[in-house]
């Protein structure tokens, strides 16, 4: 349709800074009418009132194309609140099982890594990281807090069901890509029955895939492969608390949280899907046009492309691709950015 209804929660910190640029991009790309409903949620509507998501906001939430969300989190608030009871609440009960962070070395970008010895051929991966099982699900509890005797549990909740869904969703990607590899990535020499099931469900599913290659790292290894052979990796997939874990880093040997964006998808669209970029609400440079909005605005185009609006998508990633190019070492301010790729698109 020409009409594209989104929900935008700029959220804390830089959140809305970035989350400005982001918008002022999808308006210059796209044919489609915008319509955007701004929703307070994050920490000012916590301290106000305390509220964290009214289901009536849910509610509403629930009736929008898309979701575009900036940062969550705010060192005034404890630590688990907005997390728990905003970006994970949404995450789950929006059934966002497909957490999509692409890891792309763009030209131009300095990767910490000597990438012409240990990726001559570039880095370009994605993590289908599971979004809504793992130790995230909140399944655990303390004994005798605050005694000798504390005993606190931290259940990672698995069900063949949810690492089928992500796992066959990570299967169609790599089998639409051009080297076909899947990497899961998990820890099945210590979690033997998480780690039995994720196997068994990458080998039965990639039954149906049978030109994808598949390969196995224990999480611990693939920190060392990601860092001294990344081009080894295509598409991985794994749960939730592996793949929070490994996207950092892949987003740091990629040039940093400035630029890695995410989506949480719901493939089969009964709720609408989140994208937001990985970083978080930056306290510290918030309110100084310092923030970098190219992991808002490639998240951006993940949500034009999830909406099927692929050469809007295409568009603004090449326009990223030029800025970033072009980027030489003079420090520009969020808006200029911003400006700068809208400019390209
Ligand atoms: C992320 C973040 C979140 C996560 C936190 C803020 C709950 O680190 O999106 O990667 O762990 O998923
Ligand atoms: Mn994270």
């Amino acid at each position: 349709s020409d009409f594209i209804d989104l929900a935008v929660i700029g959220g804390d910190g830089i959140g809305p800074e970035v989350v400005a640029e982001g918008l002022k991009v999808l308006e210059a790309v796209s044919a489609a009418k915008v319509s955007r409903t701004e929703y307070d949620l994050g920490a000012r509507r916590w301290h106000a009132s305390g509220e964290i998501l009214p289901e009536s906001v849910e509610d509403e939430l629930r009736g929008h194309d898309a979701i575009l969300l900036g940062a969550i989190g705010d060192p005034f608030v404890p630590s688990g609140v907005l997390e728990r009871g905003l970006l994970l609440k949404l995450r789950f009960d929006f059934d966002h099982y497909v957490n999509l962070r692409p890891a792309t070395l763009f030209t131009g970008v300095r990767s910490p890594l000597d990438v012409a010895r240990v990726a001559p051929d570039g880095i370009d991966f994605v993590v289908v990281r599971e979004g809504t099982e793992g130790p995230y699900t909140g399944n655990g509890g303390a004994l005798r807090v605050g005694t000798p005797a504390e005993l606190a549990t931290e259940v990672s909740v698995n069900t063949r069901f949810g690492a089928e869904r992500a796992v066959r969703d990570a299967f169609a990607r790599a089998q639409a890509r051009p080297r076909k590899h899947l990497t899961l990535i998990h820890k099945h020499n210590v979690l033997s029955y998480a780690g039995h099931l994720w196997r068994r469900t990458v080998e039965e599913v990639g039954a149906e895939f049978p030109e994808v290659s598949t390969a196995y790292a224990h999480v611990d290894a693939a920190t060392i492969y990601m860092v001294t052979d990344p081009g080894r990796f295509d598409v991985i997939v794994t749960d939730n608390l592996f793949g929070d874990i490994v996207t950092d880093l892949a987003a740091a040997v990629t040039g940093g949280i400035g630029l890695a964006a995410s989506g949480n998808i719901n493939p089969e669209r009964t709720a609408p899907s989140m994208f937001e970029p990985v970083h978080g609400s930056a306290p510290d440079i918030a309110g100084q046009a310092k923030a970098d909005p190219t992991a808002t605005i490639l998240s951006v185009a993940m949500l034009l492309e999830h909406l099927g609006r692929g050469d809007e998508a295409r568009r603004v990633q090449e326009a990223v691709a030029a800025d970033l190019a072009a980027r030489g070492d003079a420090p520009r301010s969020t808006t200029q950015i911003g400006d700068a790729i809208a400019g390209r698109v």
